[in-house]
């Protein structure tokens, strides 16, 4: 089989490129580099059927020609990370809906046309003050800082697009709507939680809670993750839909800063900062964002595998190696 992976050397795609790998298929990765990384594909670059090309998905010529020599698409490349939203927004509406479309239009123009799984994100519940959500719930913008919402927009739109090309186009699309990762590969610089809090806690600083820390989130690992979307991928049946993914077990941020320490065997302590601080502007963040996982589990038979604990204790051991290696002998 041959898959094709946009944003294939970021957190995400890179570990559906080396789980793709891994089953014999041929994997064709494409990147800009602009949040990826050519070191997460280090494995995969040894692989005679893996193909990296450095590419932006909004400009190059050669996109036509991957896409129709795929099977499956994973369409991951994305601006991404509440930083890069705040500071590069007409980057983030290029990227993220003309790329897009550019992906789904050479796949509609095909005869015999690929599988997709596009990323959408959990971000279009906005905010929502149900305790879990479910696809048919309302998606909840506020008009105050309007401008915060311009990736919830484009994924949004993203949505939209792929349903227009299944109607329209007789196009194989699954929209995905994400809810927070997490693993190794995940980085920390453009506002991610836990790669920070890890990072903070091996070196034994301050880890910093935005906000009160009462705000709660639901993790989901990687691996787990990987297979979500693999299910789906094989899943024709699943053409048109928009499903959540992820992992409903919900902790709140403040509790996870003290499971990060307590792993990390740290002597951090716990502060807080507001969030116009930490992002230089005003910054309201949603309160919850769980994913109620009814309709995903209509279509796949899945259990995660791998607890938070579990995770957050890899990512520690990581970090104490990676911070060992960095210092002085
Ligand atoms: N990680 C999460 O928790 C999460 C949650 C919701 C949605 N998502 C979605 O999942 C996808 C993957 O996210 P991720 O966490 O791996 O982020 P990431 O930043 O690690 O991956 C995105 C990749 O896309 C690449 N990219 C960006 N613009 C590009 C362009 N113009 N051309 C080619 N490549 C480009 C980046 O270099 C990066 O490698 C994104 O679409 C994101 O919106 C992720």
């Amino acid at each position: 089989m041959n898959v094709l992976i946009t944003g294939g050397a970021g957190f995400i795609g890179s570990h559906l490129v080396d789980h793709h790998l891994h089953l014999g298929h041929r994997v064709h990765a494409i990147d800009d580099l602009s949040t990826g990384f050519g070191t997460n594909l280090s494995e995969a670059l040894k692989s005679p059927n893996f193909k990296f090309d450095q590419q932006d998905i909004v400009t190059w010529t050669g996109l036509e020609k991957a896409v129709q020599w795929a099977d499956v698409i994973f369409h991951m490349a994305a601006v991404v990370g509440v930083k890069r939203v705040l500071e590069d927004s007409l980057k983030v509406i290029k990227t993220n809906l003309t790329g897009t479309e550019r992906v789904l239009e050479a796949a509609a123009n095909l005869k015999w046309k690929p599988r997709i799984i596009l990323a959408s994100s959990s971000e279009v519940y906005g905010f929502n003050t149900k305790p879990s959500f479910s696809e048919k719930d309302d998606l909840v913008l506020r008009s105050d800082d309007h401008f915060r919402w311009c990736y919830t927009a484009t994924k949004l739109m993203d949505e939209f697009l792929a349903q227009a090309y299944v109607m329209e186009r007789d196009l194989s699309v699954t929209s995905v709507r994400l809810f927070n990762t997490i693993g190794p590969r995940q980085a920390g610089t453009y506002g991610m939680v836990v790669p920070n809090f890890v990072r903070q806690a091996a070196g034994n600083r301050s880890i910093t809670v935005f906000g009160d820390g009462t705000q709660t989130r639901s993790f989901c690992d990687i691996r787990d993750m990987v297979h979500i979307l693999t299910l789906l991928a094989e899943n024709e049946k699943t053409k048109g839909k928009i499903l959540n993914a992820g992992n409903d077990q919900e902790i709140s941020i403040l509790d996870l800063a003290k499971l990060v320490k307590k792993i990390s065997k740290s002597s951090s302590d716990i502060t807080f900062i507001d969030y116009a601080e930490a992002y230089g502007r005003p910054f309201k963040d949603v309160d919850h964002r769980r994913p109620d996982l009814t309709e995903l589990n209509k279509w796949i038979t899945f259990e995660p595998k791998w607890t938070l604990e579990e995770t957050l204790e890899d990512l520690a051991a990581l970090e104490e190696k990676k911070q060992q290696l960095r210092m002085p002998a």
